[in-house]
């Protein structure tokens, strides 16, 4: 499979007023085109730092003090060296747990779309927004396209509002898509819907996905690969039947054990 994000025995500090306090501890992890890997872990583990830290989105306390990240074989994060800003957006789509953090409520979502298109895309004409708009949109499964459009996200249920935040990730046509709990809001009936459209998106567009979740069913049912993190470090990793039926650290024996009906 070809590689498309590689990380390195990545580490991060973050320098807090009582000392330094490490965050990822040599954190290996790679995704391939079409690939789904799931990141789990209970709240804390470091999941969000290392999604966020893919995207140069960390925080101003927080330095990379080891390790690498490369997207198609260009390094973009290294110590000392941090090129994210040329891939955020382009190369990478994000979509947050909340969908609010990715869509602003005075704005129409033609007027979210519009504004990616221009900003990753050069010299792309009105017409071309508006086609790619509409277009992106249908690839969300979203049927009535023209009305979401002229929507503002208020006006959206929750489900669609999400569809729209994986819409804007996607529309500058990225290599990889980094989804941080971007269901947990949602409830499930509308989760497995979302989780449904990822997987058929993989699949059309041949993106790598990196699905940051502390639910570990969820991770089994869409993921192909699974990485559980525990204190900033990946404990284990694999394909997701072999992390979940026969896992081989005991952290991750005891999350599944959390899990209420795990058989
Ligand atoms: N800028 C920062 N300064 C100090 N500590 C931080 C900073 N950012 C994150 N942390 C700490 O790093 C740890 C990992 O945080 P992170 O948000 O990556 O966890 P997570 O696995 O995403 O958790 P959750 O499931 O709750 O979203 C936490 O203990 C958090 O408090
Ligand atoms: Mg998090």
């Amino acid at each position: 499979m070809t590689e498309l994000l590689n990380v390195e025995g990545l580490s991060i500090t973050a320098r807090l007023s009582g000392g330094d306090l490490r965050l990822l501890d040599d954190v290996d992890l790679a995704i391939g085109r079409g690939e789904i890997v799931g990141v789990v872990g209970e709240s804390g583990s470091g999941k969000t730092t290392l999604a966020r830290a893919v995207v140069g989105l960390l925080d101003k306390n927080v330095r990379v003090d080891g390790g690498s990240i490369s997207l198609s074989g260009e390094r973009i994060v290294a110590p000392d060296a941090d090129r994210t800003h040329r891939v955020r957006g382009s190369a990478v789509g994000m979509v947050f747990q909340d969908a609010s953090r990715s869509l602003n409520p005075l704005m129409k979502v033609r007027a979210h779309l519009a504004e990616v298109l221009r900003r990753h895309v050069r010299d792309i004409g009105k017409e071309d927004v508006e086609r790619r708009s509409a277009e992106v949109l249908e690839q969300m499964r979203i049927t009535d396209a023209q009305r979401v459009l002229d929507s503002y996200p208020h006006q959206l249920s929750g489900g669609l509002r999400q569809r729209v935040a994986i819409g804007l990730a996607v529309v500058t046509r990225p290599s990889m898509v980094i989804a941080d709990e971007c269901t947990t809001a949602l409830d499930v009936t509308t989760q497995t819907k979302v989780v449904e459209l990822f997987r058929s998106l993989v699949g059309e567009l041949g993106i790598g996905l990196l699905f940051v979740t502390h639910d570990l069913m969820l991770a089994s049912d869409l993921c192909d690969r699974i990485a559980v993190m525990n204190g900033g470090r990946v404990v284990e990793q694999g394909p997701a039947m072999q992390v979940l039926d026969r896992p081989e650290q005991d952290y991750t024996r005891r999350l599944l054990a959390a899990i209420p009906n795990w058989t």
